[in-house]
């Protein structure tokens, strides 16, 4: 994912305690930094900060960075360019702004953010940040002697981390997994992130429960490489994430469960078998392939080949005979030959995705592939990508399209544009748009599908299935 989060953090109870300092907070990329920006603001909590929407007002302005995409830093420094001279307006009236730069763009060049941009007061990377409390009584108690905590620390921060302060709402995110340790030549996640580690079954479960308490239906179990995961269980020994599935289908009202961001050498039997035996496990998977050559595969160091991708692929559709799948692609990676490309075409036909993300490779520093000779010419990617994405966005299409006339359970959870519009997601992901009442948000409903667009779906809702005296969801729609 690329872009910027600038959605308000959702606002913590801070108890009895008066929220006498605002945090602004400014996410990008993934949603692995989502999560990550509404935990900083449960942490912070306790010192009296609520989060604010408006960065000049804030006491504490986090950007939440995303190192994935070319040019990740420029945006950084362009928008501390910004924060500088509302920092300096604060301080003419009077005022206080701390300014720290977080996530993965802190954790690659945190030395250098500080030497170009010496009025930033902290760095800290995305395994630190149940330190905040402390780094920041320390900055503000040391004024113009920046922190930098780009440690990898031996102790994981879920330990330390408090409870969630505020409900994500009808959807939500649970971070399961971090790290990499795959090491594909194109990519800066190991290096940001650090190794794989997972946290413990027992911890998961109980968030999970808080969640759903504070009204989440869906909850989206998150890692760079989820389906690593290997947990600690509660009797010890390590659980797969299709165990963890299971585990979490017992929790009454969680209705839809989803996991990202997978690995293709990763999906082991028991989470395929998953697919099929439990049914809050949407039928939508988001499974990267980058590639359908197996030389560019080899050389990206992905460790399957085309085929074995396909095999997992037709494994899951005997599991769920009705599964979607996503995926990312690159196209122009080092010593790509027209062949190559030809590949990656190949396999999307094979496959029909419901949907995808292309890129064109971008060379990041440090990362092997950035010093591989045969660079492919920027009109070549070009030309490549949008083949590519002409030919996922017919697919998208085609896909729903595929959809009207059938019926879909839809978890509404956001208010349209328009007055009376709700907005939700299919089992399959896509956005649906109908014509109902406020009170469906938080609700499984079933909608009629009409419309199949090239990025949502459209219907009716079936009348009978929300409409009880109590606005509440029948039995029938406690799971789909
Ligand atoms: N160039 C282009 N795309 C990249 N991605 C990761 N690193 C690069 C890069 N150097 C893409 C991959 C990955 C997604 C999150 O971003 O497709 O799956
Ligand atoms: Fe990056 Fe994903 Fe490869 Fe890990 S598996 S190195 S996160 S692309």
């Amino acid at each position: 994912m690329d872009g910027s989060q600038t959605a308000p953090l959702p606002i913590a109870a801070t108890g009895d305690r008066p929220a006498s300092r605002r945090v602004y907070v400014k996410t990008w990329g993934c949603q692995m930094n989502v999560y990550d920006s509404t935990r900083m603001v449960d942490v912070l909590a306790p010192l009296g900060y609520a989060p604010t929407a408006a960065p000049d007002d804030a006491d504490l302005v986090i950007l939440n960075t995303c190192h994935i995409r070319e040019k990740a830093t420029d945006k950084v420094f362009s928008e501390l360019g910004r924060l500088r001279a509302a920092k300096e307006a604060r301080a003419t009236r009077g005022g206080d702004m701390l300014i720290a730069v977080a996530g993965c763009v802190a954790q690659a060049e945190g030395a250098e953010i500080l030497e170009r941009a010496p009025y930033v007061d902290l760095v800290f990377g995305p395994q630190t940040y149940h330190d905040l409390p402390d780094m920041v009584t320390k900055a503000l108690r040391s004024r113009g002697q920046a922190i930098l905590n780009t440690e990898f620390p031996v102790e994981s921060k879920f330990d330390f981390l408090p409870e969630e302060q505020a409900p994500q709402g009808p959807s939500a995110f649970l971070s399961v997994q971090e790290g990499c340790d795959k090491f594909c030549t194109f990519c800066v996640v190991p290096y940001t992130r650090g190794a794989e580690a997972s946290r413990p079954v027992d911890q998961i479960i109980a968030e999970a429960r808080r969640l759903v308490a504070g009204g989440a239906r869906e909850v989206t179990l998150l890692g760079q490489n989820v389906n690593a995961y290997h947990g600690e269980g509660p009797q010890g020994g390590p659980w797969g994430l299709g165990r963890l599935i299971r585990a979490l289908a017992e929790i009454p009202d969680l209705a839809r469960i989803r996991y990202t961001t997978s690995h293709p050498r990763d999906m082991d039997d028991d989470l395929i078998a998953a697919h099929g035996e439990v049914p809050q496990l949407m039928p939508f998977l988001h499974l990267p392939v980058q590639s359908g050559s197996d030389s560019i595969l080899r050389s990206m160091n992905r460790k399957h080949s085309a085929d074995d991708y396909l095999r997992i692929v037709d494994r899951l559709r005997t599991a769920r005979p009705d599964m979607a799948l996503s995926s990312d692609f690159i196209v122009g990676f080092p010593g790509e030959r027209e062949a190559d490309f030809a590949a990656t075409l190949r396999l999307v036909n094979r496959v029909g995705y419901a949907q995808a993300y292309s890129f064109k490779y971008s060379p990041r520093p440090g990362t092997p592939a950035s010093a591989q000779a045969s660079q492919v010419p920027e009109a070549e990617k070009t030309d490549r990508l949008e083949a590519l994405q002409q030919l996922l966005n017919a697919q998208q299409l085609a896909f729903n399209r595929s959809c009207r006339g059938r019926v879909m359970p839809v978890l509404f959870d956001r208010a349209g544009k328009r007055p009376g519009q709700v907005l939700g997601r299919t089992p399959f992901m896509q956005v649906a748009h109908a014509e109902g009442p406020p009170r469906l948000l938080g609700q499984i409903v079933d909608l009629a599908v009409d419309e199949g667009h090239a990025n949502s779906v459209a219907g009716r809702i079936v009348t009978g299935t929300w409409d009880t005296a109590d606005g509440q969801p029948t039995a029938a729609q406690g799971a789909v």
